[in-house]
């Protein structure tokens, strides 16, 4: 069976930086450069995309191009021993994919809610308890949530399909069709929200710099993390795309258009939602809302700022949760392929087969999050996730390939086809910068995490939902790697 390719150079970018712009940028970015010193935070945080972001997306895209597959396909190629950090990273995604849906389809919800502000005033009570029912303990589930179902249902349908109809017909095209929409509604929101009043309270809040904030390594590793996470990289996912470019395709260049618009992406989402604040502060007497960040930011904060609104409530509400599920939609697609495509050369099955199967798999899986306890147990799954599972995950992959790997053989095969080469730069940054601050990163998120137990929750849901899925990726990822290849993976050309 001949690889899938992309039917253009566009269809590519478009689907990386799809993957690429999330959540992440709409609610994690303005967040994180507000608490992290402001204006300042930019300086690591372009540091981070130019020594990290941008070399491991170079070297992501290289070895998914050279090797021509999935995650475990091209680390098994690269070397025998090396199979299972690819299902690690697969299996990271997967674990992802199942939660992304539930907060793509509150989303949905939430467009229809739009159409006559049917959370009331009170937003925060309206989303924990009218919304998602909500309940104190994550074993305490209190039954699915039909209306959630619905969309979450909706949310599977599309992605089912999009990754069914395949790389060209599917993917690529869906992303044609959701990053100009993405793109066209951010600048519709971005001019409401700096034209009015207060705006400009809000951007002075998330632009002034304290520069004392620079020598903070906790700043360093927020602004590398967000880069991780921003970029998708350590998941397997820019080398599953890569893998379908056509042999004669530029890699440094496409790996800095992505790299910059995602962070063009994330700045303009800043100032968006910052104006936004701005404007709620100067409704309130000053009064900072209560939460500035993650699913509550979204949820909660952004429908009160849409009562406040002077004229256009309804549209603005409506346009930013279809911004939400456009740029959740993408990445979504991208993590499931991810896996996709994986099970795929490993077992040498037809993309039809694994869809099935992957699509009632993760989609019964993900019915654990409509429940009452969904939102509980998603927070534990994501901060286990991010601090733990990418971290380490990238940490081992930029060693591997750093001092175990002739990271001049990539090189070698990427810069015939770029317009312009990497210098030693990149050597440096892959080999010494990275691992240095990912594993200062990941034995700080250890001890922490070890010293202070994330949030309340007891011993006993924290190993389940927590250590117990970390541990459980991995074990799998190794079992993964026994099995034996279906089809002989020596590379054809
Ligand atoms: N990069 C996406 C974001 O910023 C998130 C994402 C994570 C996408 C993992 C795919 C895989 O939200």
């Amino acid at each position: 069976m001949k690889r899938e390719q992309w039917g253009s150079r566009s269809g590519f970018i478009l689907s990386a930086v799809g993957s690429a712009i999330g959540l992440g940028n709409i609610w994690r970015f303005p967040y994180m450069a507000y608490d992290n010193g402001g204006g300042a935070f930019l300086i690591p945080y372009f540091f981070a995309l130019l020594t990290a972001g941008i070399p491991i997306l170079i070297l992501e895209f290289g070895i998914g191009h050279k090797m021509k597959g999935s995650a475990p396909l091209t680390f098994a190629r690269l070397n025998k021993n090396w199979e299972w950090l690819g299902w690690w990273q697969l299996a990271i995604s997967f674990v992802i994919s199942v939660y992304y849906v539930v907060i793509i389809g509150w989303a949905f919800n939430y467009i229809w809610f739009s159409l006559s502000q049917s959370w009331g005033a009170n937003t925060i009570v309206f989303f924990t308890e009218n919304f998602l029912g909500l309940t104190g303990s994550p074993f305490d589930f209190d039954g699915i949530r039909m209306p959630i179902v619905f969309t979450v249902l909706i949310v599977w349908s599309i992605n089912f399909i999009v990754l069914y109809s395949g790389v060209k017909k599917g993917i690529e095209v869906s992303n044609k069709i959701f990053m100009p929409i993405l793109i066209i509604i951010l600048l519709i929101l971005l001019i409401r929200s700096v034209t009015l009043p207060g705006a400009s309270k809000g951007l002075e809040l998330l632009f002034k710099p304290d520069f004392s904030r620079i020598l903070d390594a906790g700043v360093w590793v927020a602004a590398y993390g967000q880069i991780f996470f921003s970029l998708s990289i350590a998941f397997g996912i820019m080398i599953c795309y890569s893998s379908y470019l056509p042999k004669k395709s530029d890699i440094v260049n496409n790996a800095f258009i992505t790299g910059f618009v995602n962070c063009g992406f994330s700045l303009l989402s800043g100032i968006t939602v910052f104006g936004i604040i701005g404007f709620m502060m100067h409704q309130s007497g000053g009064e900072l809302p209560a939460k500035l960040s993650g699913v509550f930011l979204a949820f909660a904060t952004l429908p009160e700022a849409v009562n406040q609104l002077p004229v256009m409530k309804t549209v603005v509400g409506i346009l930013f949760f279809i911004s939400i599920v456009c740029a959740g939609m993408s990445s979504e697609i991208s993590i499931s392929e991810t896996v996709v495509s994986g099970i795929m050369d490993k077992f040498n099955l037809s993309r039809k087969k694994v869809v099935i199967g992957y699509c009632l798999t993760a989609g019964l899986l993900s019915l654990v999050f409509t429940t009452g306890s969904g939102l509980l147990i998603l927070d534990i799954v994501d901060h286990f996730i991010n601090n733990f599972n990418i971290v380490f995950a990238g940490l081992i992959e930029v060693i591997l390939l750093g001092w175990f790997f002739n990271l001049n053989s990539v090189k070698d095969h990427i810069h015939p086809i770029s317009d312009f080469n990497v210098g030693v730069w990149w050597n440096f940054c892959i080999k010494i910068l990275t691992p240095i601050i990912l594993g200062i990163t990941a034995v700080q998120n250890f001890i922490g995490d070890i010293k202070t137990p994330y949030g309340d929750y007891s011993f006993t849901t924290l190993a389940c939902f927590g250590w117990g899925v970390w541990v459980s990726a991995i074990v799998l990822s190794l079992i993964l790697s026994l099995i034996k290849w279906k089809k002989p993976i020596i590379i054809t050309n």
